[in-house]
């Protein structure tokens, strides 16, 4: 079977990265997860002060931004990689609120995109490679011989995240998440470097009222016609 690359984007918390790990696995592909890089970025410059509900100090992070190293390394337990920032695993705080409250704003910025993007862009010069994200059938691998655009409606998604986080123990509220959801929405897609776009080449897929099973399938079937 010969390798393709596979972007997978999409608004946030349509399943993206459950379907993309899943999809990877089918395959025999590499998954890639481009939304823990901007978190882990975002959690750096949390810890640094850099940005808060208050600070913006973003010409240092921007200047800071060579010491930031980000690695994923697999977990044989979990059956998927785990992101490390500068050695620490800093799986559970970069998906919790805090992260994700500030995490769009710091996408925003085009020199973190540049340094995100470039490490990307190594990760899939082999192929073979599923990654999901906002901007990767549309600036990372324009080329990507399979593209997905995932969307659901803002409730639908708000109501996964907000199980799957206080499943993990978190304290939210299903109104705050939403709040959250629509927040990322608009500046996903509104931003000035790589807005959240459909690439043209695309394939639409709305999973507001599809199971797991049946996106995966559909999906499945669709990536084994580009191989
Ligand atoms: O995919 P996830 O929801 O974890 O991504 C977190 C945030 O990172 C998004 O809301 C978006 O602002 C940003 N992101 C991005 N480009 C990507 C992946 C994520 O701007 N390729």
């Amino acid at each position: 079977m010969g390798k393709i690359t596979i972007a997978i984007d999409g608004y946030s918390s349509t399943g993206k990265s459950t379907i993309a790990k899943q999809l990877a696995k089918l395959l025999g592909y590499v998954y890639v997860d481009t939304g823990a890089m901007y978190r882990a970025v975002t959690l750096y410059a949390m810890q640094k002060g850099y940005i808060g509900d208050e600070v913006e100090k973003v010409d240092e992070l921007i200047a800071d931004l060579s010491n930031i190293n980000l690695q994923f390394e697999y977990n044989e337990d979990l059956g998927f990689s785990e992101m490390y920032l500068n050695g620490v695993n800093v799986e559970k705080e970069i998906r919790a609120l805090p992260v994700s409250k500030l995490v769009s704003k710091v996408a925003t910025l085009e020199e973190v995109r540049k340094k995100l993007v470039a490490m990307q862009q190594e990760m899939g010069k082999e192929k073979g490679l599923v990654m999901d994200g906002r901007d990767i059938g549309t600036v990372v691998f324009p080329d990507a011989e399979f593209k997905v655009f995932m969307t659901a409606s803002p409730e639908k998604r708000a109501f996964r995240r907000y199980k799957e986080l206080l499943d993990k123990g978190e304290k939210v509220s299903y109104d705050e998440v939403l709040k959250n959801v629509r927040y990322r929405d608009y500046i996903d897609s509104n931003r000035k470097f790589s807005p959240l776009k459909r690439a043209e080449s695309a394939i639409e897929f709305d999973n507001s009222d599809m199971g797991l099973k049946e996106q995966l399938e559909r999906i499945y079937n669709f990536a084994l016609r580009k191989i």
